[in-house]
């Protein structure tokens, strides 16, 4: 794979920017939970890392679980709307405060499933934390109750998310020059 240095079209948000972000964030989960148990949800593979930087900031009793999907249909595309499980729950939320942990809300359609297939297991609330939100590129509505940045429609990489699975431990979030960017041979 290439140096990230070399696929680098701009740093969107540098890693100081994003820690104090999250910090903050965690600080707003637990007032908001003050006095309750939680349990996070990471949608896998991209939610990873923020989930793991996010949870040492909130200081309510928490549990973790995880949970992964993948697209099909045209292209493969999670806009596609057609979501599939791989890896469901080892939890029971039924009763349980879950908040859902993710890496960036782009159609909005694996949300909208993932919330969809939750609502059904009862849980006492049901509430999403998303890093990074493309609010333009949103196709159905889903609710974002704590939101890390808007950002504009741009290919981003790092903090998570990847180019052909690679660049996720990246601490900042950055844009991809396409011109410079080679995907790997298939
Ligand atoms: C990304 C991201 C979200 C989803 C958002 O996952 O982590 O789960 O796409 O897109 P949507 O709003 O259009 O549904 P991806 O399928 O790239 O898998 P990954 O998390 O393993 O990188």
């Amino acid at each position: 794979m290439q140096d990230y240095k070399d696929i680098i079209a701009e740093i969107l948000i540098d890693e100081a920017v994003l820690q104090k972000r999250v910090k903050e964030l965690g600080a707003q989960i637990s007032h908001d939970y003050e006095g309750q148990d939680l349990l996070l949800i990471c949608i896998l593979r991209g939610g990873l890392v923020f989930l793991v930087d996010l949870m040492r900031h909130i200081t309510v009793p928490h549990a973790l679980d995880c949970m992964a999907l993948s697209s099909y249909g045209v292209g493969g595309r999670a806009s596609s709307g057609n979501i599939r499980m791989n890896l469901d729950l080892q939890t029971n939320i039924e009763g349980k405060n879950v908040l859902l942990v993710e890496d960036i809300v782009d159609s909005g359609y694996t949300l909208f499933h993932v919330l969809e297939m939750l609502e059904t297991r009862r849980p006492k609330s049901l509430k999403v934390c998303a890093l990074l939100d493309k609010e333009e590129r949103r196709e159905i509505f889903v609710p974002i109750h704590y939101r890390g940045f808007s950002i504009q429609n741009k290919f981003v990489f790092g903090y998570g998310l990847d180019l052909d699975e690679y660049y996720r431990n990246l601490p900042f979030v950055a844009v991809v020059d396409l011109e410079k960017y080679q995907p790997p041979a298939a």
